[in-house]
């Protein structure tokens, strides 16, 4: 059994966490709108045609915004197509998935549906075939009060308030290659600072979200953000930062590891974003949106029919070593949530995400589900940064990964600490020593876990392998916490005052 020894105290304090850091991603993209969020003929829709059971499992996710309708998709996306009469919507060819998208949902749908999910969204304008004028007519369409002729169509559309969405993406992976109107890093900062600009203008109380790099793995990587900084820094508010893992190469110690890449990942762009900052000799500070992240590779290679409607595409089936990452890739994030402000678990439904349906019929927590619920619930207020002495292990592709995994939270009024902990070993308890410092007194009221499975066991629509207990509450003796964190295992430790 190995030991370890953590300490937390309230200076130890990384920021206030914003509540957008447990962002999610809604894009029409296989099975994610329809037949996800969106099934009209299943006994649980709602007058919409919103499934209800869905909803009821987004609202225990507590997401607070949810980034829409792309992803790739958004490219290609002309967001007129979704407003008005549904009858009326045309169909078209969506090149970025190789489907038809009907245009059933569209943007006033949505706006419903995240009221309904108690969500606020995350709004994407294309970038890639379209432009400044497009961008800025759907934050009139979206947020002027009327008197115009893009929010009085809004109003003939039956929504007479302006939905106020704050939050504006400028496009999606515009470095890829496999992005519809993919643009050079000068070429895409020209034009997301002219739309940033008209987007502002039209509403100067939104904000923007510039796009990085597709991946870290991106050939521009870097080069990208400075070059498309350096043009649009005066009127962007964030940096985007996407990155998927996998475990195609099957080895569970690099792939728990790459919590690694993703802090070098999050410090190269916090250095880009101060480098352009600096030689600028501008205040402002622009923070990253880390506005696509997860696991994502179960699902690579599964054919579809090509111009078919809503086939099912990325349904990733996550086992349990997908959900201790994702629980990791989260400690990561708050890590550093002095800078990251908003963050999206992609996605929500069906497409790689917690949530599974079965059209017409059933649903289930997927394993991630239950860290990024646990996360959402319990981890707000200020991160705090512990001290954490423990073993390390080399692998493969990472050198000197320690054990354990964590961070803390304190919520606002100070009255309740959380420790959220994974442990990597796959075959070794540890027994972990908390120096509560200047939580001496703090109780703890839960400790919940996640462990005793195998790396490979997955839920369905009839069976949980993979979901939380509860434990005995771990002991505390004078300042000293101790908590035994059993063998490949997701922990999470309430304590209240
Ligand atoms: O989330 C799936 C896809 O991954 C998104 O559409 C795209 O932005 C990314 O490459």
């Amino acid at each position: 059994m190995m030991k370890a020894k953590m300490t937390i105290a309230k200076e130890f304090k990384v920021g206030k966490i914003d509540n957008r850091i447990y962002g999610s991603f809604i894009e029409h993209l296989g099975r994610a709108v329809y037949g996800g969020i969106y099934d009209p003929t299943h006994p649980l829709a709602d007058e919409q045609g919103f499934r209800t059971d869905v909803i009821d499992l987004v609202k225990e996710l507590n997401v607070p915004i949810v980034r829409y309708p792309g992803g790739n998709f958004v490219s290609g996306y002309n967001w007129e197509d979704g407003i008005g009469p549904v009858q009326n919507r045309p169909k078209r060819l969506d090149l970025a998935w190789g489907t038809t998208e009907p245009n059933y949902v569209g943007l006033n749908e949505f706006m419903s549906w995240c009221k309904k999910a108690n969500s606020d969204c995350m709004m994407a304008v294309n970038l890639g075939t379209r432009g400044a004028e497009e961008a800025r007519n759907i934050v009139e369409y979206t947020n002027h009060k009327g008197g115009t002729y893009w929010s009085d169509l809004r109003k003939s559309h039956g929504v007479a308030e302006p939905w106020n969405v704050k939050l504006w993406c400028l496009g999606n992976e515009m470095d890829g290659r496999w992005q519809m109107g993919a643009k050079t890093a000068s070429d895409y900062g020209k034009l997301a600072n002219e739309a940033s600009k008209m987007m502002k203008w039209t509403d100067d109380t939104i904000e923007t979200v510039l796009c990085g790099s597709s991946s870290r793995q991106s050939p521009t990587f870097g080069q990208w953000e400075e070059t498309a900084l350096d043009i649009a820094y005066d009127s962007v508010d964030y940096v985007s930062l996407h990155q998927y893992y996998g475990n195609q190469a099957n080895d569970t110690p690099s792939f728990l590891a790459k919590t690694l890449e993703l802090e070098e990942f999050i410090y190269s762009v916090i250095c880009v974003c101060d480098y352009v900052k600096a030689k600028k000799r501008t205040k402002k500070t622009v923070n990253l949106s880390f506005d696509e992240w997860n696991v994502w590779y179960h699902s690579n290679d599964v054919p579809y029919e090509r111009w078919s409607y809503a086939p099912p595409r990325l349904e990733d089936i996550y086992n349990f070593e997908d959900a201790l990452l994702v629980g990791s890739m989260m400690i990561t994030l708050l890590r550093h949530c002095d800078r990251i402000k908003i963050a999206c678990l992609a996605q929500l439904v069906n497409v790689i995400a917690p949530i599974f349906t079965e059209d017409g019929g059933r649903v289930f927590k997927q394993t991630i589900f239950y860290p990024f619920e646990h996360m959402s619930n319990f981890g707000r207020g200020y991160a705090l940064n512990p001290i954490i002495d423990c073993p390390k292990y080399d692998c493969r592709e990472f050198t000197d990964v320690p054990y354990l995994e964590a961070i803390a939270t304190m919520s606002e009024d100070e009255q309740s600490v959380v420790i959220f902990c994974v442990n990597k070993s796959q075959d070794e308890s540890a027994v972990l020593e908390v120096n509560l410092m200047d939580f001496d007194g703090f109780k703890p009221i839960e400790f919940i876990s996640m462990d005793g499975c195998s790396k490979d066991d997955v839920n369905g629509f009839d069976s949980e392998a993979v979901c939380p207990h509860t434990n005995p509450l771990p002991t505390v003796d004078g300042s000293t916490l101790t908590a035994e964190l059993k063998p490949f295992s997701w922990n999470v430790i309430r304590l209240s005052k």
